[in-house]
C-alpha cells in the first residue's frame, strides 16, 4: 500500500513540536505493516540545500500563481516529497512565523498551495506513483480534501486532528485566492464564524477523523474542548477515532542517547545520578538529596506553565529543584525568571528551544512535569517513562491514559508510572508535586516507581498497527 502524507513538520528536519516526532516515526514504523509512505513537505530552507542536490521529479507550472518544483528527498530511513516553491518557504524564522516570532502574513497561502500540491499528487499528475491513501495532518494539510473534493479525486483521506486548538482561520477575503469556487463558503464546509477555517473544511470533507488519544477524541465532543469545533465533531461521530501516539524508540534510548554523558538502562539506573549532578552543575543548581523536577515544554497556558510559576516553592519546600526549559508566551516565561530569581540555586530557567538539552533534562531529572490544562497526547511523558523520570501530570487528554497513578492499588498491583491530578489547577498541581516529593523520600518505593515506567511499553506498534488497519478498511 502506499500513502502519501501532508505535514507542515517532520523530524528531525523541522521540528516544532510533537507533530514533527510523529509525522517523523510513523512512516517508518508503518513498512513493517506493509505500507509506505511519501511525506510532502514545504520547502524550507533546512531541506532545500539537500533537495536541490537532485534533479525535480515534477514542475507545477501554477499553484495559485506559483512555479514550484517537487523533489524527492530521502532522508534517516524518510522518503520526502519537498515543495520547491522559494517564494513561499525559502525564508527565516520557524515554518509558521518570521525571526521575530510573528506569523508569516501569508500562511493562509503557504498552506493552501502545500494542500493544492498534495491535492493534484493524490489525483495522479505525478508519473508512475500514486497514494492509494492520502493522511493529513492538522491544519496546515487539512485544506487537501477540499481541494480533492472539488478535483473529485476519489482516494481516500485521513485528517489526523494534533492538536484543536490551532484551526487555520483567516478571513473569507482570501477566498477568492485559494482557487477553489464560493461555493465551499457554507456552514458545512469551510464557513467558520463569517471567516474560513481550513480545519473545519478538512473535518467537513475528509472520509476520517483521528486524533492522537481515545480520551482526546471524547473530550473535543464538549464546547471546553472542542474550541468552537465540538459541533462538527458530534456530527462526525462515526469517522471519529482517537490513536495514541508512540515514541521513536530509537532516537528516545536512554542506553543509546548520544547527548548523555552517562548512558542507562533499567539495571544500570544508578548511572541515571550523574547526569543529575552535572544537570544541576550546569544550571548552577545546588548539590542535595532532593528530587530534581523538570520541564521542556511550550510554555505556554495550554502546558499549565503558568500554574507552575506559581507553585513552584513547593517543590523547593521539600528541599527540591526545578530546571524549566522551553519558549513560547513571553509573559508567562517572565514569571517563570522571576520565580527563579526568587529562588536562586533552586530554580532555573532556559528559554529557547534545545534538543541536546531536552535529552539531558530527561537523563538526568528524577520527575517531568507536565500540569497541561489539555493535551492531545503529549509525547514528553512518554520519553519521561523511558528514561525513568516520575512524570508528574494532569489528567487530561493524552496524559490520562499513558501515566498510571500511583494510587493504592496501582502500587500495590506494581503498575504505577507517575502522578496524576485532577481538578487541573494550580492547587491541584501543588498537591500533585507534594506526592511525589513525599514518595521520592522512600527511595525504594521510588525506584520502584522509576523501573515500573521505564517497562511502560509506549514504542509505535500498536498504534501503528491500529493505523494500517484503520487504512485498509477506508481503501476497501
Ligand atoms: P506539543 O507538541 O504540544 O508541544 P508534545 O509533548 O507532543 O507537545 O511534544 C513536544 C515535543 O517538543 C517533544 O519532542 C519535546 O521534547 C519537544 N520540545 C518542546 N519544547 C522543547 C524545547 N524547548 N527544546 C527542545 N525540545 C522541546
Ligand atoms: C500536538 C499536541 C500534543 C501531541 C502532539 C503530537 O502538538 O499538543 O499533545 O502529542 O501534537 O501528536
Amino acid at each position: 500500500m502506499q500513502t502519501l502524507a501532508v505535514a507542515s513538520e517532520i523530524y528531525p528536519l523541522v521540528k516544532t513540536g510533537g507533530l514533527a516526532d510523529v509525522t517523523g516515526a510513523l512512516p517508518k514504523v508503518m513498512e513493517r505493516f506493509g505500507v509506505s509512505t511519501r511525506t510532502l513537505v514545504p520547502g524550507y530552507p533546512s531541506l532545500l540545500a539537500l533537495a536541490r542536490l537532485h534533479p525535480p521529479l515534477l514542475e507545477f507550472d501554477d499553484l495559485l500563481g506559483h512555479r514550484a518544483f517537487l523533489r524527492h528527498l530521502e532522508i534517516e530511513g524518510l522518503s520526502l516529497f519537498v515543495l520547491d516553491a522559494p517564494a513561499l518557504y525559502e525564508r527565516d524564522g520557524g515554518p509558521y512565523v518570521d525571526g521575530n516570532g510573528v506569523d508569516h502574513p501569508d500562511n493562509w497561502k503557504r498552506f493552501a498551495v502545500l494542500c493544492l500540491a498534495a491535492a493534484e499528487i493524490a489525483s495522479g499528475v505525478m508519473p508512475g506513483w500514486k497514494p492509494d491513501l492520502v493522511h493529513l495532518h492538522d491544519w496546515q494539510a487539512a485544506l487537501t480534501a477540499v481541494y480533492m473534493r472539488n478535483m473529485q479525486c476519489k482516494v481516500p483521506t485521513l485528517l489526523t486532528i494534533h492538536n484543536i486548538a490551532f484551526q487555520g482561520q483567516f478571513s473569507a477575503e482570501v477566498l477568492p485566492e485559494i482557487g477553489l469556487p464560493p461555493d465551499v463558503f457554507t456552514t458545512d464546509c469551510l464557513e467558520y464564524f463569517g471567516d474560513i477555517c481550513y480545519l473545519k473544511g478538512g473535518l467537513t470533507t475528509t472520509d476520517h477523523i483521528t486524533v492522537v488519544s481515545p480520551t482526546y477524541a471524547r473530550e473535543i465532543l464538549s464546547p471546553a474542548f472542542g474550541m468552537g469545533l465540538d459541533g462538527v465533531l458530534r456530527g462526525r461521530i462515526d469517522c471519529l477515532d482517537g490513536i495514541v501516539n508512540g515514541i521513536d524508540g530509537d532516537i528516545w534510548n536512554p542506553a543509546t542517547d548520544p547527548y548523555l554523558p552517562f548512558r542507562y538502562d533499567v539495571r544500570s539506573l544508578r548511572r541515571k545520578k550523574q547526569n543529575k549532578a552535572m544537570l544541576l552543575e550546569r544550571f548552577g543548581l545546588d548539590a542535595g538529596a532532593g528530587p530534581l523536577f523538570s520541564t521542556v515544554t511550550r510554555i505556554t497556558w495550554q502546558k499549565g506553565m503558568d500554574m507552575l510559576a506559581e507553585v513552584a516553592d513547593e517543590i523547593f519546600h521539600w528541599g527540591g529543584r526545578l530546571i524549566v526549559l522551553g519558549q513560547g508566551d513571553h509573559e508567562i516565561e517572565a514569571a517563570l525568571k522571576c520565580a527563579a530569581q526568587r529562588f536562586p540555586g533552586k530554580m532555573a530557567v532556559s528559554i529557547g528551544y534545545n534538543e541536546p538539552t531536552a535529552h539531558l533534562l530527561h537523563g538526568g531529572s528524577d520527575s517531568i512535569i507536565q500540569p497541561s490544562r489539555f493535551e492531545p497526547c503529549g509525547l514528553t511523558q512518554l520519553y519521561a517513562l523511558r528514561y525513568g523520570c516520575v512524570p508528574v501530570v494532569a489528567r487530561t487528554g493524552g496524559l490520562s491514559e499513558t501515566i498510571i497513578d500511583a494510587n493504592d492499588a496501582a502500587l500495590s498491583a506494581r503498575a504505577a508510572t507517575g502522578f496524576q491530578f485532577h481538578p487541573v489547577t494550580a492547587d491541584g498541581l501543588r498537591q500533585a508535586i507534594r506526592r511525589a516529593a513525599r514518595s521520592y523520600r522512600d527511595q525504594r518505593d521510588w525506584t520502584r516507581l522509576q523501573t515500573q515506567a521505564m517497562r511502560a511499553n509506549y514504542g509505535w506498534e500498536r498504534s501503528a498497527e491500529t493505523y494500517a488497519a484503520l487504512y485498509r478498511r477506508l481503501i476497501n
